[in-house]
């Protein structure tokens, strides 16, 4: 455990919670879950609809394809959330929203309490942007399904950044673009692969020369593949 300890939860408002749940039961996350870092909550949106057919969309005024994600059932949700906790943000996942970088991920690591609203269909209701969204966030310039996918990758970039999620806790800062770098090459046996050799350095046991070597890959790697991330 790391010297302070800190705990997030996440409520994700969802009219598919099957779809999005398994990113969260395997690997580094299922971890931070078990060691109580994190607690992740999926909240059917359904079960806030006002009517039988437990229905949360509707056809979108002044025409056109595509139904909207109606007002009342998401008010009524983060409603009753909001009356049993204090949120830092209330995040709608969109292909509208600020980019997701690493540096995001670092400042959201640093919150305790999130909600995060998947989208369906043509969007949602522009009040409930208006009256509770306080952070929209896309994954990136091109449109998914729905926001479960979305809200999986930023709950991952966020939740594997909690202190103590990662075992090794340099392993995290030497993630690509921590740095504004991406990573260098990284090798395993067998030492020759088909005449293809592992670098030299990297058997040498030379700490320093080999932290060097790390470090001028980086920025080579960095130089042709993302020159944007150099200032
Ligand atoms: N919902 C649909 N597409 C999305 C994207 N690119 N990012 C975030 N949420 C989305």
């Amino acid at each position: 455990m790391p010297w302070y300890f800190k705990f997030m939860q996440i409520d994700i408002i969802t009219i598919l919670p099957e779809l999005i749940q398994s990113p969260f039961e395997h690997s580094i996350i299922k971890r931070a879950i078990q060691k109580g870092l994190v607690k992740v909550n999926f909240i059917n949106l359904r079960d806030y609809s006002l009517n039988k057919h437990r229905q949360v969309d509707d056809y979108s005024y002044g025409g056109g394809a595509g139904m909207v994600m109606m007002i009342e059932p998401i008010a009524r949700c983060i409603e009753d959330l909001k009356s049993k906790n204090n949120y830092d943000e209330v995040i709608y996942m969109t292909p509208d929203g600020e980019t997701l970088n690493q540096k995001m991920a670092n400042t959201y690591s640093t919150l305790n309490n999130l909600i995060i609203l998947c989208g369906h269909y043509k969007g949602i209701d522009e009040r409930i942007r208006e009256l509770f969204i306080t952070k929209e966030i896309s994954i990136g310039d091109y449109v998914l399904s729905g926001g479960e996918l979305a809200a999986a990758v930023f709950c991952d970039s966020v939740i594997r950044l909690i202190p103590g999620a990662i075992n090794d806790e340099t392993s995290a800062l030497t993630d690509s673009f921590q740095d504004d770098l991406l990573s260098p090459p990284v090798y395993t046996r067998p030492v020759d692969y088909k005449g293809i050799k592992v670098p030299e350095i990297l058997l040498s046991g030379h700490a320093k020369k080999i932290e060097q070597w790390r470090m001028e890959q980086a920025i080579q790697r960095t130089k042709n593949r993302r020159p944007d991330l150099l200032k």
